[in-house]
């Protein structure tokens, strides 16, 4: 055989040789874990589409949270599960609200260790399930929403986050946000726009984890993108960074390769990808058969999206996985 044929093996031969060559590099730094935080509840509740994640007591979700520092997690996305929702998602902006509780225990046990991310969204919080409020027409009314996201911003910041992240896909939202956080003397807590999110199939495991069903059977399909274009993703992520992004994230994320590699090279801020909770529930529904090696495949998943361009993820792997990458 002639030079170079094998070359290829010679550079797959041992594992060190392999480690030297390796072009993506995934370690617990790259994750970041969501957290589901439930009100009124004293002990974890387990969620059935998504095995191994909980729903928490505020208790709880801060012990998981030292828990994820001690492996390395630099940043936890909380979300919150209240017990009473309203048509306007007035808990999305209570004080005393579920989120805010956890986020001040989070920075109260916590400090700076952990980046303390918000989702900031009312959808756990309306009674109709959807992102925004609903004009009388019944369809979401972007101007009235992002007003509602400003203020809960705000809460979310005093109450201790670090990062908001919008993902009602509204129109204006971060530029809304961005005006109501600096308005109120937070210059220094960032924004991570979910930017280019699509209306996917991949979320139902996640609407069970927050109890949102969506009135009539609705969709979202008028405000999260739709899955057969990647130039508007493009669009999308212009216009959240020209309104004061301070990062993007693309979501899901295996489906969308495409648009975490198209982003990554288009934008000089961190691009963050979600892996969610569908993407979640297929690895451990196959696992739990024996079908798939689980653990293997999670981390082929992570790491395919790194290679994609992804400067972080968002995964509920990202305790399992740092636990067994190590630091
Ligand atoms: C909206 C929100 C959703 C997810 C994160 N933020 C659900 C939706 O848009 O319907 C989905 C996350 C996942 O599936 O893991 N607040």
């Amino acid at each position: 055989m002639s030079f170079p044929a094998r070359r290829m093996r010679r550079l797959r031969k041992s594992p060190a040789m392999r480690r030297l060559v390796a072009e993506t590099v995934l370690t617990p730094g790259d994750l970041v874990a969501p957290l589901f935080v439930r009100e009124g509840i004293s002990t974890p509740n387990p969620i059935a589409s998504m095995p191994g994640v909980v729903q928490h007591t505020v208790e709880t979700a801060t012990l998981e949270a030292k828990r994820l520092a001690a492996l390395g997690v630099p940043a936890v996305i909380v979300f919150g599960v209240p017990e009473l929702k309203d048509a306007a998602g007035s808990g999305a902006s209570d004080r005393d609200g579920i989120v805010q509780v956890a986020l001040r225990s989070l920075r109260d046990s916590l400090g700076d260790d952990v980046v303390l991310m918000a989702d900031l969204c009312l959808d756990e919080y309306t009674d109709h399930g959807h992102c925004g409020l609903l004009g009388s027409d019944g369809s979401v009314d972007n101007d009235a929403t992002i007003e509602r996201y400003a203020e809960v911003a705000v809460v979310q910041a005093e109450a201790g986050a670090s990062v908001v992240a919008p993902s009602g896909m509204m129109d204006g939202q971060v530029a809304a946000i961005r005006r109501g956080l600096d308005g109120a003397g937070r210059e220094e807590v960032a924004i991570l726009a979910y930017a280019a999110k699509y209306a996917s199939a991949l979320y139902g495991p996640f609407r069970d984890a927050v109890d949102v069903k969506i009135a009539g059977g609705g969709d979202r399909r008028s405000y999260q993108q739709d899955p057969r274009n990647l130039v508007e993703a493009l669009a999308e992520v212009r216009l959240d960074i020209e309104e004061g992004a301070d990062m993007v994230m693309v979501k899901p994320a295996l489906a969308y390769l495409d648009v975490i590699s198209a982003v990554s090279g288009n934008v000089d801020v961190p691009v963050a990808a979600y892996h969610v909770s569908g993407e979640y529930a297929m690895v451990k529904a196959a696992a739990g058969h024996g079908w798939i090696d689980g653990p293997a495949v999670a981390l082929e998943h992570l790491l395919a999206v790194k290679r994609a361009g992804a400067s972080f993820i968002l995964t509920y792997f990202a305790g399992e996985v740092a636990e067994a990458i190590g630091g």
